[in-house]
């Protein structure tokens, strides 16, 4: 297992929280896959998937703050952007090279890190704001 999902930073708004779970869970199973030495048919799905759980996380939060008119749209936008392009890249270099190290190496060391502290930052000043006009 990459991370316990006990140990995500909480923000203000339950159902951000939740679209962190949902990934910590995929993560975990795309991680777990990697390290048990499963097959790249299988690796490839959870890859996959992960990546589209991240679009869609990331487009959920962007919807809110277009909605509401988050002062912070746009740096916050930017951040996301950063990561799609660098999982992007991954996903040519995993696609030329079929390596499960690149995978495991980026999630290790750019995307949960990452992830961390996008959650405390942006994605906690993001709920608090959204909180006063959504109620979960
Ligand atoms: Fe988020
Ligand atoms: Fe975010």
């Amino acid at each position: 297992m990459l991370m316990d999902i006990s140990e995500l930073p909480r923000v203000a708004l339950d159902r951000m929280n939740r679209v962190h779970e949902e990934e910590i869970k995929i993560l975990n199973k795309l991680y777990q896959s990697i390290v048990e030495g499963a097959d790249i048919e299988e690796i490839d799905r959870n890859f996959r998937e992960f990546l589209e759980d991240v679009v869609n996380h990331f487009t959920s939060e962007q919807k809110m703050m277009e909605e509401f008119n988050f002062f912070a749209f746009p740096m916050h936008k930017g951040e996301h952007d950063i990561v799609l392009g660098q999982l992007e890249n991954l996903k040519k270099n995993w696609e030329k090279e079929k390596n499960p190290e690149l995978i495991k190496a980026f999630v290790e060391n750019e995307f949960l890190p990452w992830l961390m502290n996008h959650i405390q930052t942006m994605d906690a000043v993001t709920a608090h704001f959204l909180s006063h006009f959504i109620r979960d």
